[in-house]
């Protein structure tokens, strides 16, 4: 295959996501906020540096009006952002319908919703018609803005109709597409009405990527067993077209987490949180307000580990940080209410006038609090009933080279598999050995903790978000998979 070398010749990259990495709030009739988005995604691909890089997204908002599109496109290019405009009942469709009530629980195995939509066929029908024409629209802004030579790189579930749409006007445009969350077993993928469609586009790709070798071997299995195409060891072959499929382990950008923690504001702080929680032990969860998080089931092993250890009472406290997110899907509305329902039954239970066991935050933190906080703690627990990768475990231990705090992670985050040596690997649903966890990680000598720190930590700074990009690209340029993946190793 071709050889570039990135260090003379930049090459273009076009990326391709339901979400750009800052999203606009509106201040007045044409002028816009930028804020800067939440999510694994965003954290991974803005660890992406050596390439000449255009993001292309949905713009996050309803802006009807051409004025107010023309004045947002515009303060987006400063960003090298270009914004994808959909309209309401597309987003309502597309958005909270399909992407994120239909295949995210069902890629994360919760299945598919009962009441509302299977009954009535006409209704998922739509919201696939919706996702297709989200998908026809998106294709049309990277037509838009391709030039030759350039490497086209489609992310998520929100896109698998793309690498189709891009192809068939194109056929030679270089196509990738990379999956952020688990691809399920076949026998749960089967389940998908639409089943056939999706899969038939994302193979139309050059490249198809995920972030474990698991999902990767699902996938052929979904494509060998549904659509009766013939598996290779690179990938999936249907009329003579080879589809590669690969697994391309994502990572963060570390340095920029290990640079933070020297910064003054950061120590600030750093010192302010310690003086806070002086003489108790701190845990700390950081997730996006979202089922398959767990969130309940570790306020639940939580409250156990209180139960049954009086003596700690008083001693330890819980952290939880969860963002809202996709706020305008019921079962995300349902769980916010759940989870501060757990919340003041805990605290209510094992409270005090001056002190309560767990702090709930409803929002997101910026940068430096947020490094603060990985920093100071003691253990960090990860209780994700299934998560594509989960890089919040991979903040936590950059942060951690002077503390060597404790990991508790879920083993059905894909971070399992790079972070399970260091860290404790814990099933979310046992809520008996999650507390168990809880109490071995308060009460882990220092020696083993370092050890166990130490080898994530080296993880971690040697498979960050650059290395992930730059080897899905060659990949995608056509260098041999093989030598690619040894990279990644
Ligand atoms: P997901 O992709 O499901 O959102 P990840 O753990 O892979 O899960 O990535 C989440 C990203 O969002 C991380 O970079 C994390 O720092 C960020 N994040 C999550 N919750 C918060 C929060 N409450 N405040 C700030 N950032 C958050
Ligand atoms: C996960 C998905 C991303 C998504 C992010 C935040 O990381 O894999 O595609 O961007 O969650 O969710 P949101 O719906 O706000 O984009």
């Amino acid at each position: 295959g071709e050889r570039l070398d990135f260090r003379t010749s930049k090459q273009r990259l076009l990326v391709v996501a339901n979400r750009l990495p800052v999203s606009a709030v509106r201040h007045g009739e044409d002028s816009w906020q930028l804020e800067m988005s939440v999510g694994g995604l965003v954290t991974a691909l803005l660890g992406v540096k050596e390439f000449d890089t255009r993001w292309i997204g949905w713009a996050g908002v309803n802006v009807p009006d051409e004025i107010g599109q023309k004045a947002l496109a515009k303060a987006l290019d400063e960003k090298r952002c270009i914004p994808v405009f959909l309209d309401e009942e597309v987003v309502h469709q597309y958005y909270n319908g399909y992407c994120n009530n239909i295949l995210w629980p069902l890629f994360h195995y919760i299945g598919l919703p009962q009441e509302d939509h299977l009954a009535t066929t006409r209704s998922f029908q739509s919201q696939f018609d919706a996702y297709k024409k989200a998908n026809q629209l998106f294709a049309d802004v990277v037509n838009e803005h391709y030039e030759e030579g350039d490497v086209v790189w489609c992310h998520d579930y929100h896109l698998m109709f793309l690498p189709k749409c891009l192809k068939e006007r194109n056929s030679k445009m270089k196509v990738g597409w990379f999956l952020h969350t688990p691809f399920p077993s076949s026998e749960i993928h089967r389940m998908l009405p639409s089943r056939l469609e999706l899969l038939r586009s994302v193979l139309a790709a050059d490249l198809v990527g995920f972030h474990t070798y698991d999902y990767a071997r699902h996938f052929v299995s979904a494509c060998t067993r549904i659509l009766e195409l013939e598996g290779t060891p690179e990938g999936v072959e249907d009329q003579g077209k080879l589809t590669r499929i690969a697994a391309f382990p994502v990572g963060i950008d570390s340095e920029r987490f290990i640079k933070a923690l020297e910064l003054p504001d950061v120590q600030y702080h750093m010192k302010v949180l310690k003086q806070r929680f002086a003489g108790r032990k701190v845990m700390l969860g950081v997730d996006r307000l979202d089922m398959i998080k767990g969130i309940p089931q570790k306020l639940l092993a939580f409250e156990k580990f209180l139960e049954e250890n009086p003596n700690w009472r008083n001693k330890v406290v819980l952290l939880q940080i969860a963002v809202p997110t996709r706020t305008d899907v019921p079962e995300y509305q349902k769980l916010t209410s759940q989870v501060h329902e757990i919340v003041g039954r805990i605290n209510g239970r094992f409270g005090s006038l001056t002190a309560v066991p767990i702090h709930h935050l409803d929002r997101s933190l910026d940068f430096h609090e947020l490094c603060a906080l990985y920093a100071v703690t003691d253990v960090a627990l990860v209780t994700s009933l299934r998560d594509g990768m989960n890089l919040v475990s991979y903040e936590y231990v950059a942060c951690q080279e002077s503390k060597k705090g404790v990991l508790i992670l879920s083993e059905f985050a894909g971070a399992a598999q790079s972070l399970g040596a260091g860290a404790i690997l814990v099933n979310p649903w046992n809520v008996t050995e999650v507390a168990s966890s809880i109490g071995y990680a308060l009460n882990m000598p220092a020696d083993e903790r370092e050890k166990r720190h130490h080898h994530n930590f080296k993880h971690v700074i040697s498979h960050t978000a650059q290395e992930w990009a730059a080897t899905f690209v060659r990949c995608e340029l056509n260098v041999t998979i093989v030598e690619a993946q040894l990279r990644t190793r």
